[in-house]
């Protein structure tokens, strides 16, 4: 596989333009909302996929992607292109009241289908909001709607959002929060709030994924693994079953003109009701999820870009000597999309190491009777403190 080349990169904070939209107190922490400018330059391309303009076309492009024949990865690239802009990546930073790991910062990036809110339920937060229960572990903890999602800007779906510059996102917003800048442009940012005041800047940082954000994430301690002090990888692993159930399983339809309709240009495509069941939500009907459950899942869906899917190769099975820290793959148990159902005895612990032969140590845990999206999950608090327990093992 062609290796991953990032270019030179610079950051623009304007602290000036910087407009945050709201201060919430948390029953163990405090959240302040942020517009960040993140400048990236990143190799992009111009792929062999069809145009979505309407419910027909969008169908027909899951069709497209699931075709056997149809070419993907370098061989569906037309022209190779760079991409280098300014963009407004919205975000959501987090302190805990409790100061004990507060100087340990998660950085949550989330998957296709959703935006931020997949980390941060409004219903139930007590139960399903991984914000919540990072900040009553004591963390910090930021998370951000991916480019072409949620309140981030929402580029061309060709040809601009596509995985090497999300990954680039990801890097800055690190760098950000590693050199202090992410702190210092949280307690500037309107309204002032004495939680955000003079923050020393993160001793360590834990990068944790979902899906797609897990892709990125596996990527990124692959190519800067000197950035990351640990992992927390998420309903995702690299087997002969990831997607091979096909974006038809999607069940997706033109956001423009879905209903409700999205504020979204062409080759943005969203999933209904059912492709979210199909994808997010499994296990035993009786007490796994509730109807409710898959309502709220439902409701905080998001439109997807369809280059995303064209570029996603880019991020698969990097390899990456520079990561010094640990990992810890939580997989629930009975995950459609990534384990055509059953993750169970998947793992191959040898093949994990293989990527990351300096990793300090590689567990793969299993959420029992869950889907792909674990938060939205009846068992999800039991899950969080899996992963916390890994990273308290490991001094994080
Ligand atoms: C911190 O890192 C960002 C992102 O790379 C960079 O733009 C900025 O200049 C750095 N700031 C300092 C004070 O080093
Ligand atoms: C685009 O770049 C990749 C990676 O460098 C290369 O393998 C591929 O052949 C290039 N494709 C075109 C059409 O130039
Ligand atoms: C696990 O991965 C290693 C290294 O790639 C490979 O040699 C081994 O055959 C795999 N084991 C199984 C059971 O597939
Ligand atoms: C990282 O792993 C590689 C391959 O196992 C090994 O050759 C190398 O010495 C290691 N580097 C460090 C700094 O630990
Ligand atoms: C809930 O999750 C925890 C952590 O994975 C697990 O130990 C427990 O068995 C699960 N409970 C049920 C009822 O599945």
């Amino acid at each position: 596989m062609a290796s991953l080349r990032i270019f030179g990169v610079l950051l623009l904070l304007r602290q000036t333009s910087a407009s945050a939209i709201d201060v919430s107190s948390r029953p163990y922490g405090t959240c302040k909302s942020l517009d960040i400018p993140v400048f990236a330059t990143a190799p992009s391309a111009i792929y062999d996929i069809p145009r979505v303009d309407n419910d027909l076309q969008a169908t027909a492009w899951a069709i497209f992607d699931a075709t056997r024949s149809t070419p993907h990865n370098v061989k569906s690239i037309i022209k190779n292109t760079t991409t280098s802009a300014t963009f407004n990546i919205h975000a959501q930073l987090c302190i805990p009241r409790d100061s004990k790991k507060s100087d340990i910062l998660h950085i949550a990036t989330h998957g296709v289908h959703y935006d931020s809110r997949y980390w941060d339920s409004k219903y139930q937060p007590e139960s399903h909001s991984y914000v919540n229960a990072a900040l009553k572990a004591g963390y910090s903890i930021l998370t951000y709607d991916r480019l072409g999602v949620g309140q981030s800007d929402i580029p061309d779906a060709y040809t601009v959002v596509q995985a090497p510059l999300e990954q680039e996102i990801l890097r800055q917003l690190t760098l950000m929060a590693r050199n202090g800048t992410l702190y210092n442009f949280a307690e500037k940012a309107k309204p002032a709030s004495a939680a955000f005041k003079a923050l020393p800047k993160p001793r360590k940082i834990v990068h944790v994924g979902h899906s797609f954000g897990s892709f990125l994430t596996s990527a990124f301690i692959a190519n800067y693994g000197a950035l990351s002090d640990g992992a927390l990888i998420t309903g995702y692993l690299l087997t002969q079953f990831l997607a091979s159930s096909g974006s038809t399983t999607f069940n997706v339809e033109y956001a423009a003109t879905s209903n409700p309709p999205y504020k979204r240009p062409s080759g943005y495509v969203v999933a209904q009701k059912s492709g979210i069941q199909n994808v997010f939500f499994a296990g035993d009907l009786k007490t796994a999820y509730t109807p409710a459950l898959l309502d709220y899942g439902n409701e905080i869906k998001q439109p997807v870009p369809i280059a995303e899917f064209a570029s996603a190769f880019w991020l698969i099975g990097r390899k990456g000597l520079d990561f010094k820290a640990p990992i810890q793959y939580l997989l629930p148990e009975f995950d459609f999309y990534v384990c055509r159902g059953d993750c169970n005895n998947l793992a191959n612990i040898t093949a994990l190491y293989e990527s990351y032969p300096n990793a300090t140590d590689i567990e793969v845990a299993i959420q029992p009777n869950t889907g792909h999206a674990l938060p939205l999950h009846n068992n999800a608090t039991a899950g969080f403190q899996v992963s916390f327990d890994f990273l308290t093992r490991h001094g994080l």
